[in-house]
């Protein structure tokens, strides 16, 4: 049948997205599959009234592609569609609710306290101790994220983070490790650990750096393993299915932290779960293929 590829739309990750959605949509027509670009809900619904598609493959990121509310739709209009249903996109778009899940399963993640509006900052960057990150709890990309080192970044932190939507969190600041695992279907692929030039792994470091370092697998032996173990628990207390990826972090002391869930991960040439399927000799291709081949 004929597939659409969701991608674009209107938030913050559009341009990401784009670049996602072209790749996908170029390896499903190499493989032979009748595809087309759709850029945002609406025109999907439109063409979707119009009977000019059978099932979708969702690459918008963030927004409503990746909150539930295209899964809602799709799921009513019995549209078949990659990735997760409307609970896991729900759940997982919020980093605060996600990691109340995580926590209420004895799942590591680190501390964190919510901050509505109004909240006394440097009572809680004192709660959690200095560095901290503030993050919108509903971006994606790292967009709207602010590293606190100290007291005096507390306000530009909150004034940066508070002009994206939505609740803010403030998170405790892992030193160690940044490690991400893809997971397709029930299968936890090779964990890449991410190495940024720079101090964090931002914005610039995931699409535009040419020397942030991918090492995959990203650790060895029996640490590998209990990282897919602990990433495949958390991807499915937080109710995902079919293809996503879990960020992780591995603090030195500590030990492996629990960051977030994407349950429409980046497709760009820069992106880990097409590097992390390579390493099983899955090629980008065929990916795609296998995600889309959970639709059918
Ligand atoms: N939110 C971006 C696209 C990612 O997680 O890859
Ligand atoms: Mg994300």
């Amino acid at each position: 049948g004929r597939v659409a590829v969701l991608m674009g739309g209107d938030t913050s990750e559009r341009e990401v997205s784009l670049d996602s959605g072209g790749n996908v949509l170029a390896a499903l027509r190499s493989r032979g599959v009748d595809a087309q670009g759709v850029d945002g809900v609406p025109a999907l619904l439109d063409a979707l009234q119009a009977g000019r598609f059978d099932r979708v493959f969702n690459i918008l990121h963030g927004g409503v592609g990746e909150n539930g509310v295209l899964q809602g739709l799709l799921a009513a209009l019995r549209v078949p569609y990659t990735g997760s249903d409307v609970l896991g996109c729900a759940l997982t778009l919020d980093k605060i609710r996600t990691k109340q899940v995580w926590l209420s399963e004895g799942l590591p993640t680190p501390r964190y306290e919510r901050l509505p509006r109004g909240a006394d900052l440097r009572a809680a960057a004192q709660r959690l101790g200095l560095p901290v990150f503030v993050k919108p709890s509903s971006e994606g990309s790292s967009v709207g994220v602010f590293r606190v080192l100290a007291e005096s970044d507390l306000a530009p932190a909150i004034a940066f983070a508070a002009s994206y939507d939505g609740e803010l969190l403030m998170e405790q600041m892992v030193r160690g490790d940044e490690l991400t695992v893809g997971i397709l279907g029930d299968v936890a692929l090779p964990s890449i650990r991410i190495v940024p030039a720079g101090e964090w792994y931002d914005y610039h470091a995931k699409y535009v750096a040419e020397d942030t370092q991918y090492l995959c697998p990203g650790l060895e032996g029996e640490d590998e393993a209990a990282l897919r173990a602990l990433a495949l628990r958390a991807f499915r207390a937080a109710a995902c299915s079919g293809w996503g990826r879990v960020d992780v972090m591995r603090d030195r002391e500590r030990g492996l932290q629990l960051i977030e869930i994407n349950t429409a991960p980046g497709m760009t040439s820069h992106s880990l779960v097409p590097k992390a399927a390579g390493e099983l000799g899955c090629d980008y291709a065929e990916l795609c293929w296998r995600v889309l081949e959970q639709t059918l």
